[in-house]
């Protein structure tokens, strides 16, 4: 089974829908039992409020409840560094070194590992 969990953040200013943070990700991606997030970004100048934490609480908070997924898996390019950044403040560990990056991993069920708590708002289409 292949799922797929998209998280947006969004307001409406002036009958706007404004969209400033997305995070996309597969459940059980190659068969295993785990969660691959495939992609987190927030737009520039939302960054550094707290949306890439509240995305990544609202992950964890969706899937931990699923035991039958593990972990939640990333690969990271070496280079970027604030998010490598990110992804530890969260809990991340690096998993494994690639060529160009790291593979990182959050235990799911660890109880050890919780993600910061934001207030937060978002819409699951
Ligand atoms: C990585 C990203 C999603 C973080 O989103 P964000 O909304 O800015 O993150 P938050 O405000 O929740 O930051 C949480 C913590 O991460 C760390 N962090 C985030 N941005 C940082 C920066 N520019 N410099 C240093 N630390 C940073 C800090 O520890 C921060 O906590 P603090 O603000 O209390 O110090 C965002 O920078 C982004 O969209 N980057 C471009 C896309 C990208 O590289 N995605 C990852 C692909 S693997």
């Amino acid at each position: 089974m292949l799922g797929l969990v998209w998280l947006i953040y969004q307001s409406i200013h002036k009958r706007k829908l404004h969209i400033f943070g997305v995070l996309l990700c597969y459940t059980k991606a190659r068969g295993r039992n785990i969660a691959f997030l495939s992609n987190i970004a927030v737009a520039s100048q939302y960054r550094r409020r707290g949306v890439g934490s509240a995305l990544m609480r609202e992950l964890s908070d969706f899937y931990r409840p699923q035991k039958d997924i593990e972990s939640i898996e990333l690969n990271v390019q070496i280079t970027n560094s604030i998010a490598i950044k990110f992804y530890l403040e969260h809990s991340f560990k690096i998993k494994e070194i690639r060529d160009l990056g790291y593979t990182m991993e959050y235990r799911l069920h660890s109880e050890s590992q919780s993600f910061r708590r934001f207030s937060f708002f978002y819409s699951n289409p």
